[in-house]
């Protein structure tokens, strides 16, 4: 509210003269009070959106999920043939193959029983384990040609003996893998002796060996 001041001025009675001009406009008012507060005005237009805040930290691992349902697959394909493999190294130089036995019988053994292998159980040498002291039998591990020689004293009976492998009776022979060879005295004409003074003995050796053929 403006307050407005008013200035009167006073003349003498008299003859009013004419009137006089209008004054020169008065020097500014000195500034009024402050006014109130005045109503607060109304909303303003919304603001510009704010720029992306940064990313948060990841939350918690999940809970394993539930098994799928309906019955397993069946298997997939075959998968492709792998990339052929490195050369191996370079094999041995040279594989000695030896194989050879000398057994005798102990005088206990006389007379061993027709038909049968000879047990021949005294053992001079059987190195690599071919001849077998339990049934007399020579089993052959490595395919090659061999010697088999014996030696027998006879006493008291004749005596018919066989060198027997697989049924032909030889005594260079060429043997494979697996080949059983023994000595055998025919039907009752088992005559062979042994005591300390007279022996029997067997004896095979691998002259040589013969490279498997592939089957
Ligand atoms: C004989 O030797 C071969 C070759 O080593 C082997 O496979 C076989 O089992 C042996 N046979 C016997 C009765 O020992």
């Amino acid at each position: 509210i403006m307050k407005i001041i008013i200035l009167l001025i006073l003349t003498k009675c008299g003859i009013s003269g004419d009137k006089g001009d209008p004054g020169d406009q008065g020097d500014d008012g000195m500034k009024g009070e402050k006014g109130d507060k005045g109503d607060p005005g109304m909303d303003g237009a919304n603001g510009a959106n704010g720029l992306d805040g940064e990313a948060g930290d990841p939350g918690p691992r999940g809970d394993k999920g539930d098994p799928g349902m309906g019955d397993r697959g069946p298997p997939g394909m075959k998968g492709d043939r792998g990339p052929r493999g490195f050369k191996g190294a370079r094999g041995e130089n040279v594989v000695i193959k030896r194989s050879s036995f000398s057994v005798g019988l102990s005088p206990s053994k006389s007379f061993p029983p027709p038909g049968f292998p000879v047990k021949f159980d005294k053992i001079f040498y059987n190195g690599e384990n071919h001849y077998d002291v339990n049934n007399g039998k020579f089993n052959c591990s490595i395919p090659g040609v061999y010697l088999f020689t014996y030696h027998v004293t006879v006493r008291n009976r004749p005596l018919r003996v066989a060198l027997v492998v697989s049924g032909v009776n030889l005594i260079l022979v060429k043997l494979i893998s697996g080949d059983q060879v023994w000595l055998e005295t025919l039907r009752d004409w088992n005559g062979i002796y042994a005591s300390s003074e007279d022996d029997s003995t067997f004896s095979g050796f691998l002259l040589w060996h013969l490279n498997k053929i592939k089957q």
